[in-house]
């Protein structure tokens, strides 16, 4: 049986990611939100702050022997470099880079021993094309394209994938609040798309499905944009 984490299932786009995965294999899920990891159908959870304490979800992946993580959880943070604190780039960096790194490291051993693993990150357009004011988001997201590079070849004779879709904006908590704290209506955003929406989270679960199918065994070390064509230009 196929076991399958998701990082940062407790809403949004691990959330649809998490529902997506039911019927492919045992679902784990993680995050800081229990109430809310308990209302989703899952073999099991873990409460783990990613910034703080990535141990406990380590520990938790070596115990439930994963061979399909799916690093999605991350936050955002907006402002200009010089407002930012220490705390802060620390911080953002701890959630969206050192433990996913960290996870894998956990993971891994199992997976090679298997000799079968998926191993999906959860990037940004941001980290491939960069946003101002969103400098310490967009080097941990552009960090997450380096790493994949690097673990595709490194884990590649071991049938263990790596892979990191990178989203446009998505209609999340995330998506919004980075819009508020932003100096753009919602409107000017859009009207900044190529295909004038965001994308659906259920679209980010599709890729996911098809990323960790036998179909797409020989898609590894790539950084997919799923952008509604953010990233091709205006
Ligand atoms: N929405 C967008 O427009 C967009 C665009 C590009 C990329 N992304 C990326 O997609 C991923 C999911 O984003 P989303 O839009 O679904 O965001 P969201 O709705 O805000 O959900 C974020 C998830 O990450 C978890 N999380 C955040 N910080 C954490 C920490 N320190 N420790 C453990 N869990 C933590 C949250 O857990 P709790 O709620 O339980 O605390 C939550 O489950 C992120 O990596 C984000 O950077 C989003």
């Amino acid at each position: 049986m196929t076991n399958i984490l998701v990082t940062g299932a407790s809403k949004g786009i691990g959330r649809s990611i998490a529902e997506g995965m039911q019927t492919l294999g045992s679902v784990f899920v993680s995050g800081r939100n229990e109430e809310a990891l308990k209302s989703i159908t899952a073999k099991d959870y873990c409460i783990c702050d990613l910034a703080q304490t990535p141990e406990i979800l380590g520990d938790f992946i070596e115990k439930n022997n994963i061979d399909i993580l799916i690093n999605n959880a991350g936050e955002y943070i907006y402002g200009s470099i010089e407002k930012m604190t220490l705390e802060e780039i620390e911080r953002i960096h701890r959630t969206n880079l050192i433990a996913p790194a960290y996870l894998i490291s956990r993971a891994v051993p199992y997976m090679k021993r298997n000799k079968f693993g998926r191993i999906i990150n959860i990037g940004s357009i941001s980290g491939v094309m960069g946003e101002a004011n969103a400098s310490l988001y967009s080097s941990s997201k552009a960090g997450l394209l380096g790493l994949t590079k690097a673990l595709a070849l490194e884990l590649a004779e071991f049938n263990i994938t790596v892979n990191t879709i990178n989203p446009g904006w998505v209609d999340t908590e995330l998506g919004n609040e980075s819009i508020e704290q932003s100096e753009f209506t919602k409107e000017e955003i859009i009207d900044c798309i190529p295909q004038k929406r965001f994308v659906a989270p259920e679209e980010i679960t599709n890729l996911v499905k098809y990323l960790i199918s036998n179909e797409a065994r020989g898609i590894t070390g790539q950084g997919i944009n799923l952008c509604a064509g953010l990233s091709v230009g205006i």
